[in-house]
């Protein structure tokens, strides 16, 4: 039997949630650089930071750092403002991630508005192009946000992974299923109009799979849960379980396709 060949699926981990920790006490460690090296060891293909407005976890000279002494791409999260802009364009990270921010929020509550953001966010995403970065826009999986990313100029679009992982936490079966197919129809429409399709926020080892099948899903980015399972059984073990049962989606879902 032939294997449909897949394109491959990226791990990004988000390691904001080290500098959480570390900036609790407001010392050094646990140190966001190591924690990027080991995740990287033990199978992320890339690592995912948030500079924040307000300097919450991850810190100017955080996004130096791991820009200069990672070996693997940096996706820099980040508000479409001036200052975010300048400081993306002075290190130049392989991509951007344009999130909306809202100073009280917890984390990333929603998609960025794209469609009645156009006029402002076509110059940001125009541009980051220029200096070279590649620009995603971390969406709901919604047709009208994916056409506008299109639009402005996007390169990649994230789907906000957040409802989903909230009616699994909720043993919700029946909203699970409607926004893993709704999460499966935005990823068809978003590469359908030629945006690499990217997909995070809240997944566990429990909500990872569905998403690892989908095929036009390319790059995986999760943070708090690794972060916080680490706790248990170190970094690197939980890293190699996101990897391991992400390929072993994968491969399931290859398996019939060409069957
Ligand atoms: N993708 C985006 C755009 C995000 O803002 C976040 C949270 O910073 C993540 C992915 C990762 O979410 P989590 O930390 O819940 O895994």
């Amino acid at each position: 039997m032939m294997r449909a060949v897949l394109p491959p699926l990226r791990l990004g981990v988000n390691i904001d949630h080290v500098a959480t920790i570390r900036n609790a006490r407001g010392g050094r460690h646990p140190d966001p650089l190591r924690a990027a090296h080991l995740a990287i060891e033990a199978g992320a293909d890339g690592i995912t930071a948030h500079l924040r407005e307000d300097r919450r976890h991850i810190s100017d000279a955080d996004i130096a750092r791991l820009k200069s002494e990672l070996t693997r791409p940096l996706n820099l999260e980040m508000a479409a403002t001036s200052e975010m802009v300048a400081i993306a364009t002075r290190h130049v990270p392989n991509a951007c991630c344009l999130v909306p921010e809202n100073r009280q929020e917890r984390t990333t509550e929603g998609g960025l508005d794209v469609a009645g953001q156009r006029s402002h966010l076509a110059p940001v995403v125009a541009d980051l192009k220029d200096a070279g970065i590649r620009v995603s826009l971390f969406i709901e999986p919604e047709l009208s946000a994916i056409e506008a990313s299109a639009a402005v100029g996007a390169d990649i679009v994230e789907l906000h992974t957040g409802r989903y992982c909230e009616f699994a936490a909720a043993d919700d079966a029946k909203g699970v299923a409607s926004e893993v197919a709704r999460l499966a129809k935005a990823a068809r429409d978003a590469a359908a109009l030629g945006l690499e399709v990217h997909a995070g926020h809240g997944l566990t080892f429990n909500t990872v799979a569905p998403l690892a099948r989908m095929p036009e899903v390319v790059e995986l980015n999760i943070g708090h849960f690794l972060i916080g399972e680490a706790i248990f059984g170190g970094l690197h073990g939980a890293v190699r379980r996101m990897r391991a049962l992400m390929d072993e989606a994968r491969h399931k879902v290859a398996g019939r396709v060409s069957a």
